[in-house]
């Protein structure tokens, strides 16, 4: 009987898909596999199912020839060796589509908790420090009527615009391409990333990390956003230079932040921690019962088409 590794526990649907075909390795007592148990159960499976805290490189792969498919349970593969992968005809999948309208949701969530300042407000109370109404307290921004910029409007990028559409923006979108179809659907106008960064009042990050993606923002670009900017991020913390974003929102260079991912999960820095103007949540963009359950059921999909030597549903590339 072949045999799947789940590197981590996951909702059971995607478990019991797999049980049906093969013996599957799972942690027991732990939620994980330590990276060392990772590296010898691995080689005695077909198939791994990884999460993106799951590094897997070009010298895992080659000492895991035995492995037919890596299915990543997650729509970003960062943590993949994709080009060597690519080379040697390695297969690999990730979780797209079923995790859109989750993530832009918790972009959303992010956006109006940094601009409404909710968790400022929730510890006024919690502290015992609120005197009552008063006409220049806690004032937050309007999301209405705003200019939006998306960098990155793929699959989430468009489902956050898709959902913001009843607030009258007017939207902006950096791609490597442009694109007319969001252009025809969202009234969208593409910009270079400076332009949109310089231009945009809401900022909100939907690329994957690249190379090219790396520090996209920078000490520079904090320097041209507005001083009223709200920056969102729900893909992945480095596309941020981390650093410079405190330094900046501590000079008050834009106005603040609602940030899922960070730099170097899950450390986050005590000086990120102490500012008032940001939001922070621990990479929950996917985080719902449902689509949780989704993205099992995908992740085992794609190991039982592998296996049974059929095409994967949603290859990497
Ligand atoms: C993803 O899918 O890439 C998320 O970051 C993890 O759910």
């Amino acid at each position: 009987m072949k045999k799947v590794l789940i590197t981590q526990m996951i909702p059971k649907e995607g478990i019991d898909l797999l049980k049906e075909h093969f013996e599957v390795i799972l942690p027991v007592d732990e939620e994980k596999f330590d990276r060392e148990s990772i590296e010898r159960e691995s080689k005695k499976v077909d198939a791994i199912l990884t999460q993106l805290s799951d590094t897997i490189d070009e010298t895992f792969i080659k000492s895991h020839t035995n492995i037919k498919i890596y299915s990543n349970y997650a729509v970003g593969y960062n943590n993949y060796d994709t080009s060597y992968g690519k080379k040697n005809g390695v297969i690999m999948t990730n979780t797209p589509d079923v995790l859109s309208d989750t993530t832009a949701e918790l972009a959303i969530s992010l956006l109006f908790a940094t601009s409404r300042r909710l968790f400022e407000a929730r510890s006024v109370i919690d502290n015992s420090e609120w005197k009552g109404f008063r006409p220049t307290f806690l004032l937050g921004q309007d999301i209405s009527n705003k200019k939006i910029g998306i960098i990155g409007a793929g699959r989430i990028g468009q489902a956050f615009m898709q959902k913001l559409i009843g607030f009258n923006p007017e939207f902006y979108y950096f791609n490597r391409k442009r694109n007319l179809d969001i252009e025809e659907k969202f009234g969208a106008k593409y910009l270079s990333f400076d332009e949109l960064i310089e231009q945009a009042d809401i900022i909100s990050i939907h690329v994957p990390l690249t190379e090219d993606t790396k520090y996209l923002f920078n000490e520079e670009s904090f320097k041209k956003m507005k001083k009223n900017a709200i920056l969102i991020n729900t893909s992945r913390g480095p596309v941020i230079d981390e650093m410079a974003m405190i330094q900046a929102l501590k000079n008050k260079e834009f106005w603040g932040a609602g940030l899922d991912v960070f730099e170097n999960e899950p450390y986050i820095s005590k000086e990120l921690l102490e500012l008032k103007n940001v939001v922070l949540t621990p990479h929950i963009g996917s985080a719902t019962l449902e689509t949780r359950r989704k993205m099992s059921i995908l992740a085992a999909k794609n190991i039982i088409e592998v296996l049974y030597e059929r095409k994967p549903i949603t290859p990497i590339y």
